[in-house]
């Protein structure tokens, strides 16, 4: 695992907006994972203004969002595909049937998870994908105690999320009690993971997953096993890590200065 502890937030964004637009240079058919949540909208903000200012382009590129909440059809306001909208698709020059995300509204919601899945295979797997992670260690909604062996399904949102999630909607009943995710198994076949943490909120969910064991109660220590996992933290969400000096001596700043 990568660990990159970088000054702030903003750095934090532009860091992992970098990785994405390398993606994005690197490849014909770049096939993008995206994630939603606050931590991840200075993220899109970055890529929009690189578009506006001409350094990349989305013209060639899928997407496939890690989960939509059950129960909200796409054109829902609060739904992910709405926010991604807001956030990115409407600013770029992607094609719209190139970006998917599970349908929160379909009828058969296992059939579902099944086309959702051969979708990403169909495209050729996923080039990067980004993450954030919850305060209880989720990863796209992989509350604990999720297979770490799980594909798209539904999932069942703690209380815990819920709540984290209130904002974004007027009344904290409106938060739908189910999403469909993909699993533990989708994320560990990109081909590159990038996670973003900020702020002190996210910093006992950070130590566990840089540095405790694996396990099933935090989902998010499953990037452990990933051969490419490149973890994003500002500094009040590294607060929490034993081996800080261990990493900003081999990153100093999140920088990667290569062996010296
Ligand atoms: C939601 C999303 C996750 C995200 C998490 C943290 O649960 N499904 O993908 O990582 O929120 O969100 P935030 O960045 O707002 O803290």
């Amino acid at each position: 695992m990568k660990v990159l502890v970088v000054p702030n937030a903003a750095r934090a964004a532009t860091r992992a907006a970098g990785l994405v637009a390398g993606v994005l240079d690197g490849k014909d058919r770049p096939v993008l994972g995206l994630a939603t949540g606050s931590t991840m909208e200075p993220v899109y903000a970055d890529l929009v203004a690189r578009f506006r200012a001409g350094a990349i382009s989305f013209s060639g590129a899928t997407t496939f969002n890690l989960d939509e909440y059950v129960g909200l059809s796409p054109d829902h306001a609060q739904s992910y595909r709405q926010t991604m909208r807001r956030l990115l698709f409407d600013h770029v020059d992607i094609d719209a049937d190139a970006c998917h995300l599970p349908r929160g509204d379909a009828s058969d919601p296992d059939a579902e998870a099944l086309r959702y899945d051969a979708a990403i295979a169909a495209a050729g797997g996923i080039d990067i994908q980004l993450l954030g992670i919850g305060r209880n260690g989720h990863i796209g909604f992989n509350e604990p105690t999720s297979s770490l062996g799980a594909r798209t399904r539904i999932k069942t949102l703690t209380q815990n999320t819920r709540a984290a999630n209130a904002s974004f909607f007027e009344r904290p009943e409106e938060v739908p009690r189910y999403a469909i995710t993909m699993g533990i198994a989708n994320i560990l076949e990109a081909r590159h993971c990038v996670l973003v943490a900020t702020g002190g909120a996210k910093a006992a969910a950070v130590a566990r997953m840089v540095e405790g064991p694996l396990g099933a109660d935090c989902p998010a220590t499953a990037l452990q096993l990933h051969p490419r996992a490149t973890v994003i933290i500002d500094r009040e969400a590294a607060a929490g890590l034993e081996l800080i000096d261990y990493y900003q001596e081999i990153h100093p700043d999140g920088e990667e200065p290569g062996l010296v």
